[in-house]
């Protein structure tokens, strides 16, 4: 899959359970190194699942790819490329039989014009539907396909050909229902929501925030096999659209004071393509899974963002994130003060037993033991 590749580095493999989206119940595998994400997001769906589960909904795959042409004459060059846009999609499709075959890949060009230190340019966007790959390789190899001829019809100088990360075309969207009864009462429920508006208001903890919705996106996109730099670029970027970095999420009561939560994002997922199809455990994961498109998988992936966001404000608002992740920490704080590992589970559940958790605590139960 690499270059110089020297060996592996493995990371735990978990499943996330109670899931039911868009209806369908599922088990979602998550890959990921830091304990109490995947039990946070499987408290979050049973709770979830009480008001029907995740209500989530994707846009088409559309990809687009970027064409950047200098020392031109931007205003004729916009001209010349609307007159030939068919002439362009004709030509980038012949790169791609398959997406042809199917009715799908490119499907609209598009032109805008940037202000720049080194003066205007022309910016040649191509909308490409890449069906259920996530489509890199495909919208590159579109962009540098036409490139020549955008050059012979403009006149300008051609440097970039590359897809845009910032899906913007391919969203995923989607709303779940927390029951304020299951979450600890309309107290919790209006704390999660200030929590929210905090979140909503200073970038400082936007980031935080939307560290704990990547949480469970960024573990279910590593156990599915995708380009998860891909995913939380555009994530960030979209968290700034308003000018301003702010929460990917949104949480408000409904009439009855339950806890209503809400997701947008750009999701460049996919099912077939990259490594889906030649790693043997993506394989497995995907199989587990049971997603039959890229949409489905970036409803799924969506949802566990949301899962995951429910699960670390509410216990932010309510007794503090630290109860529960230091007592699924404690058995690697354990590991890591050396302890044997034929006395590991009986140091960590003094320590636990005792609500102190530190390598320090480990030590010491060793000793009187
Ligand atoms: C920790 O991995 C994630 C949290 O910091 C997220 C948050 O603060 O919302 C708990």
């Amino acid at each position: 899959m690499i270059e110089n590749a020297i060996g592996m580095v493995s990371f735990p493999l978990g499943i996330a359970t109670s899931f039911r989206i868009n209806g369908k119940d599922r088990l979602i595998p998550m890959v990921i190194e830091e304990p109490s994400v995947i039990a946070a997001a499987s408290k979050a769906a049973k709770i979830a699942k009480k008001h029907g589960g995740f209500t989530m909904k994707a846009d088409e795959s559309y990809s687009i790819g970027q064409i950047q042409v200098v020392d031109v004459n931007v205003k004729s060059a916009i001209s010349k490329i609307k007159k030939s846009s068919k002439q362009i999609l004709k030509l980038a499709n012949s790169k791609s039989h398959t997406l042809s075959k199917m009715g799908k890949g490119a499907k609209q060009v598009s032109c805008k014009t940037i202000k720049t230190n080194s003066g205007p340019m022309l910016i040649v966007e191509l909308l490409i539907d890449v069906g259920d790959a996530m489509g890199a390789n495909v919208t590159n190899t579109m962009c540098e396909g036409v490139a020549p001829l955008i050059e012979k019809l403009t006149g300008g100088r051609v440097i970039l050909r590359i897809l845009s990360n910032y899906s913007t075309k391919r969203l995923v969207r989607g709303t779940a229902t927390f029951d304020k009864e299951e979450i600890g009462g309309q107290k919790v429920v209006e704390n999660i929501i200030l929590a929210y508006q905090f979140a909503a208001n200073d970038p400082y903890r936007a980031v935080t925030h939307n560290k704990g919705v990547m949480n469970g996106i960024i573990a279910v996109a590593n156990a599915t096999g995708q380009d998860t730099r891909a995913i939380d670029a555009g994530a960030h970027a979209y968290a700034s659209r308003m000018g301003r970095y702010s929460s990917l999420t949104e949480w408000k009561k409904d009439k009855k004071g339950n806890l209503v939560g809400k997701i947008e994002l750009p999701m460049a997922v996919g099912i077939v393509g990259g490594i889906v199809n030649v790693h043997p455990m993506i394989k497995v994961c995907t199989k587990i899974l049971g997603v039959k498109s890229a949409k489905e998988l970036a409803c799924v992936i969506a949802a566990v963002g949301l899962a995951q966001n429910f699960s670390a404000i509410r216990a932010l608002a309510s007794e503090g994130i630290q109860k529960g992740h230091m007592k699924l920490h404690a058995r690697n704080i354990v590991a890591s003060a050396g302890i044997r590992s034929d006395k590991i589970d009986e140091v960590t559940r003094r320590m636990i037993k005792e609500g102190n958790v530190s390598v320090h605590r480990a030590k010491e139960i060793l000793k009187e033991l």
